[in-house]
Formats: C-alpha cells, structure tokens, sequence
C-alpha cells in the first residue's frame, strides 16, 4: 500500500529517493512520482506503473538535495497520472499514505473558496487545505498543528514548500512514519526497508507528531512541545532482500520454511513463550491469512488449553457485541505489523481492558509497539505479497503457545522436504486452465482450505472457493461440473470419513479431486483422481498441508504467466481500513 520516502542531506537526492520507492515496491503499488526542488524550483515527475520507467525520466545527477517520493496504491480515484503523488497546490507540494474520510466536505469548503482540483483524490484536497492554511498562518508547523482537529482518518504527510527549499516538514495519525537519521542527511519513509541503505539509525514518530527535517538537524513537536524520540539501531541483515537464484521472492520465501519452522520450534525447546494458559477466554483478530492462522491457533489452544477461542477478522471487531474483559487474552496476529483493521481491533480490545499479545513480523511496527506482550515470529522480510513464511510461522507460534512450553517436536525438516520434492506438473495442468476451483475439508481441514484457496486465487487468479466439506452440499455443489478441481484436504483421522463422503458427492457430479491426505490414512484409490500425500508429524501435519498448496498455487500461478510476486490490486502493507 502507499509508500513514501523524503530525503534532505548532502547527497544528491534523485537516487536516494529511487532506492527508497524501490524498497517500498514489495507494499503494492501502481503509480509512482517524485518531487525534488532544483534552484529552488520544484519539479515533479510521476506516472502510473513501474517505478524502471519513471527512472529513464529522471537525471540521478541533477544537482537536487531535497526531494520526496511516493508509490500510490489506489484508494480515492483510479490509476491515473493525475492521481499520482505528489500533489501540488500554490506552495505546497506533498506525498500521503492514509486516507482523509472527510475530504468531501473538505473540498466543498475549498471549492467555496476558488480551489480547483485536477486529480480524484482525498489527497490533493489535503495539499489544497493546507495551502490554504498557509496563506492564513504563513507557517507550516501552525497548519500542521490546524489539521489535527481538522482532518478525519489516517495520514503520514511529507510536505515540500516553495518558501523554504531547505526543509522536510512532516507529521503522521494513524500510518506509520519513521525518521532516518545520518550525519550526511535525514530521511523520511513508510518503513524501514526504505532507509536501510541510506543510514541504520531511525526514530519512529508517534500519532500528532510533527517533525521539521533538515539536513543537518531534526526537530520533533508533540503537542507544541519538543520530543525526543527514542534513536534506534536497525541491526537486522538486510542482505536477505533479493531473490538468491530463485525465480520468484514467493518460492524463495517458500523454501526459507524448512530453516524458519524448525529452528523456531528448536529454539523453543530450550526456551519460554508466554504462558497462555491463565486466561478465561481468549480472542484471536487478523486479516486474510493472519486470520486463517489464527484459525488454525483456535483448533490447536481449544484442545490442548480448554479454553474457549474467539477467532475474529480484524475489520468486523467493532461491529460485534463483544464480552471481553481483564480476564481475556486478545492475540492479534500481524506480519506488517501495521494492518490498520488489526490496529483498529487492538484499539477495541484495550478499551475492554483485555491484555493483547502481538504476533508480529516487523521489529518495532506500530502492532509490536501497542501490544502489551509482543512475539516476533522472526520470519525475516516477506518480499512477495502472497504470504507463505509469515503464515506458517503464525500458526506455528500459536500451536507452540497450546502446547503451553511442553515442546517435544523436532523432525519437522525432512518432512518439509518431502513436500518439497513433490513433482507438482501433473496437478498443475488439471488447474491452471480452469475457471473454478474448489477446496473443501472439515475441521481443522477446512481453516487449512481457507489458505489454501486465498493462495490461489490472489496469485493466479483463478476464480477459488473454500467450503467446510459438508457444507457444499447445500447448494455449492450446483456449480461442480465436468472436471471442476476440487481439492480435498484431510490431515485428521477424525474427520475422514466424513470428508470422503462429500469427495464421492463431488466426483459423482464429475469432479476432478486432487486429495491431499495425511499418509497415515488409508484411503482407497476410486476417491481421488490425483493424491498428494502428507507425511504425519502430529499437530504439524497441518503446515506441511499448507506449504503443498502454497507450492501447488505457485506453480499454476507461474504456467499461467502470472506477476506472482506482485498480484493486481494487492498490497502487502494494508494501512488503510
Ligand atoms: C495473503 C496476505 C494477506 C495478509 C493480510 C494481513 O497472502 O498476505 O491476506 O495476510 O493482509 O496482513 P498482515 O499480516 O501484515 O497484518
């Protein structure tokens, strides 16, 4: 989702500001621009697509040393030029990530007053605003502090203005912002990727925080008072950012697994996780596959812990009667860590008094920092948009917290393999061509297919459904057809009779079933067309299930010429709600 990127330093700008916007290309993206001033004269240059050709029209020589960039995932008006970032109104030029929900109103007030607009966006409206807040203050920090109680929604704001070419102005509520910090120069961005190259010493600023940036000093207000952010030193290896040989970020990331899960699970044979065990009633909020992770986290924490799991998409939380209270545990699952449905449920949780645990990815995201408790699952950087690593590790994590540090499981690594050495071409050719494919499975087998059909269709874009099996029957099973894919999953013993029930409905309707099956169960050769078999590693079977389909979605994705990596219209750091 947007991005952005600010720089004023010794250094020359224009390819400072290109990295930056490169490394924030994994959040999703589909316009670029930047602004730069060159003799005090702004110059913009920004288009939809790639940020390669928005390169051939700059000069990374142009004597510029301060300049702001942006990737634009389109929420207010389409792909267009004019909606790209930066906009610019009178003196005012600017870069946002968030969304402003008044900007009607807004622009009402600004069209009653000769603003003219030329883009669809909440964001010109906000450049509008404050210019016209400037021509009342002829202050940007006066309007900075104005806007607070004038815009509604989220917003990270990187200002350029025509008065004082020497100068950042930046303030942020809701989307997350960070100041890197050098001796050569300061630079504004989204998230940490963007000035890992430039400098490792950052501040991350906080909701109404505004920030005057130059090159050779920073100064942060709060409420009309100066602050000192806390200097942070990103220390993490950053060289794992490329795609070392592999076609795609999302098969590279699918293979870090083997590594990922089994060091994990040896790390915690010798040490702590929290103990869970205390809490009445636990609730678990994420959004699309941190939501199925924490589905599978319900199955593993109600058998194991006997305590009653709430799993609840992030978005709806507020729209639920809730019963939480000091007794409860909330779990809010993120890889970003600045989900803002998931934020927005933490929120929620912390009026209720609940304590929240973060299971995060990202260090020091703004989830790992309003969590009471926070776990990283230490997945390293998840490049490609479909998540492979992060999910596994999340639902491993919660399958580690039901075992309640009683951790005896360490041969995962060659059953990963094993999945791994699955020759996926004879099942990749009954799908790719498809219009239609079905996943179904009962119980834990069905969170597994709620995975498993979001991973093919965000990636392949394949029309793909998942239904808890004996749930089809009930009217899904009209749209099976004559070789409609169905894959079946069924990892637990319990439910497979049951499952193989509703397979015979499907292939009795000409279903072509790939099953994907726990070995230790027997299963007779007229139930399936294709059989993938998973070895059994008790309440790790069901990660093994879900790295075979993330392989099996990969592969149709790849024959169908799919930009894998970056699927249309997805982002992988959804900041807004
Ligand atoms: C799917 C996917 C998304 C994310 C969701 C939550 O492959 O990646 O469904 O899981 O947007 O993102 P995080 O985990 O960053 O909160």
């Amino acid at each position: 989702m947007c991005g952005i990127i600010g720089y004023v330093g010794k250094n020359k700008c224009i390819s400072i500001l290109i990295n930056g916007i490169k490394s924030l290309e994994y959040r999703g993206y589909d316009s670029v621009g930047i602004a730069y001033y060159l003799n005090n004269k702004i110059n913009i240059v920004k288009d939809t697509g790639r940020i390669k050709d928005l390169e051939k029209e700059l000069d990374i020589n142009t004597n510029s040393y301060i300049g702001i960039g942006h990737t634009r995932w389109a929420t207010h008006g389409g792909v267009t030029k004019y909606n790209a970032h930066p906009h610019r109104i009178g003196k005012i030029t600017l870069v946002h990530n968030g969304i402003i929900e008044n900007y009607l109103e807004l622009k009402k007030e600004l069209i009653n007053n000769n603003y003219k607009f030329i883009s669809d966006t909440d964001t010109e409206v906000a450049c509008a605003y404050i210019d016209f807040l400037y021509n009342k203050y002829n202050d940007i920090y006066t309007c900075l502090e104005k806007i607070k109680n004038i815009f509604i929604g989220s917003y990270a704001l990187c200002i350029l203005c025509d008065d004082d070419t020497d100068t950042l102005y930046i303030t942020k509520k809701g989307s997350p912002m960070i100041v890197g910090i050098s001796n050569d120069g300061n630079i504004i961005a989204s998230d940490i990727s963007a000035i890992v190259n430039y400098t490792k010493e950052y501040i991350i600023l906080e909701d109404h925080d505004i920030g005057i940036i130059n090159k050779n000093k920073y100064i942060i207000y709060n409420n009309d008072n100066t602050v000192n952010r806390e200097i942070l030193t990103f220390d993490k290896n950053i060289d794992t950012i490329s795609k070392d040989g592999y076609d795609h970020y999302m098969l590279k990331e699918i293979y870090e697994q083997d590594n990922l899960i089994t060091n994990t699970i040896r790390h915690y044979i010798d040490n702590k996780l929290p103990d869970i065990s205390k809490y009445k009633h636990i609730y678990i909020v994420g959004c699309g596959s941190a939501y199925h992770a924490g589905l599978v986290g319900k199955y593993y924490i109600e058998n194991f812990l006997n305590i009653p799991v709430t799993v609840e998409i992030a978005s709806e939380f507020r729209y639920k009667k809730l019963f939480i209270n000091d007794n409860d545990l909330v779990i809010a699952i993120s890889q970003s860590g600045e989900t803002a449905d998931t934020i927005e449920a933490i929120k929620i949780a912390k009026k209720y008094k609940a304590k929240v645990l973060g299971i995060v990815n990202t260090y020091k995201s703004t989830i790992a920092r309003i969590s009471d408790e926070v776990i990283y699952i230490n997945a390293g950087i998840e490049v490609s948009v479909a998540t492979t690593k992060a999910y596994s590790l999340q639902a491993l994590y919660l399958i580690l917290l039901s075992l309640n540090n009683k951790i005896n499981l360490d041969n995962i690594s060659n059953d990963i393999k094993k999945i791994y050495d699955i020759d996926y071409s004879k099942y990749i050719n009954k799908i790719y061509d498809k219009e239609h494919v079905f996943f179904i499975g009962r119980g834990i087998d069905y969170y597994l297919s709620l995975e498993g059909s979001l991973k093919l269709k965000e990636i392949s874009y394949i029309h793909a459904e998942s239904y808890a099996a004996g749930e089809l029957k009930h009217g899904t099973i009209s749209l099976i057809e004559e070789s409609t894919p169905v894959i079946a999953i069924i990892t637990d013993k319990n439910l497979a009779s049951k499952t193989i029930s509703n397979i015979k409905e499907v292939l009795a309707r000409g279903a072509y079933v790939i099953l994907i099956c726990n070995e230790n169960i027997n299963v007779d050769s007229d139930i399936y067309n294709e059989l993938i078999t998973i070895p059994d590693n008790n309440c790790l079977t069901p990660i093994l299930a879900i790295i075979s389909m993330q392989l099996l979605s990969y592969y149709v994705a790849k024959k169908r010429g799919c930009d894998i990596d970056k699927p249309k219209n997805l982002a992988k750091s959804v900041t807004v709600e």
